[in-house]
């Protein structure tokens, strides 16, 4: 199956998944890389291991619109199966959506339905939570909405910050996404009426 993944960051979900693929028994590739940041540290990591990388920047767009266009087309010459958002900062729109129905997942880092958004390790601390941990699910309209793939979790300790939690909530979020992008690319999770359902034969 043949993968973009979209980046506005650091990209080290990004580089997990480039890691977890390039094994000759992962039953996807990543292709390309886009991001709405010229400067999103992800792009130079990507490109160094010899991957496609496209910077699409929005302030370089009239809209929103015309931004996701430009996207669309770059997307149409790389044909994807999935898109994997990765630390991608913006909230498609539901045309996006559509046409890639059921094939774009993300990664959020807290057990949603809890914390969507930002600040999601500081508002799960606030909370007085015990554990905390990151989800991989379908993107849907709404942010941090659609059907759960995947979770992973891991605790919270006294005195945490939310640094020091992201960065235990990370390291497993490095391990959930190429297992959840697995389940997706061999056929053994899919989206049907708004949910995930599993259609692995037992
Ligand atoms: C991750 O915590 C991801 O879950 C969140 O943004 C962060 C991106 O980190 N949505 P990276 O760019 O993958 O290093």
């Amino acid at each position: 199956k043949r993968v973009v993944v979209f980046i506005s960051g650091g990209g080290s979900n990004m580089m997990a998944l480039l890691k977890a693929t390039a094994a000759p028994d992962y039953p996807a590739e990543i292709v390309a890389v886009i991001a709405d940041k010229a400067d999103a540290g992800g792009l130079a990591k990507a490109a160094a291991e010899g991957i496609a990388t496209f910077a699409l920047v929005r302030k370089d767009f009239t809209s929103k619109d015309a931004h996701e266009e430009a996207i669309l087309s770059q997307l149409e010459a790389l044909s994807p199966d999935i898109i994997c958002l990765a630390g991608y900062m913006r909230l498609l729109s539901g045309r996006f959506i559509q046409r890639y129905e059921g094939r774009i997942i993300n990664i959020h880092p807290s057990l949603l339905p809890l914390f969507p958004g930002l600040h999601t390790h500081q508002r799960a601390i606030d909370a007085g939570m015990r554990v905390a941990g990151c989800t991989v699910h379908f993107v849907t309209e709404g942010m941090d909405e659609g059907p759960v793939i995947g979770q992973a979790a891991v605790p919270v300790l006294t005195g945490d910050t939310a640094d020091a939690l992201a960065a235990r909530v990370l390291t497993v979020e490095h391990q959930l996404y190429p297992q959840s992008l697995r389940l997706l690319a061999e056929g053994k999770v899919g989206m049907e009426d708004g949910k995930a359902i599993s259609l692995a034969r037992t």
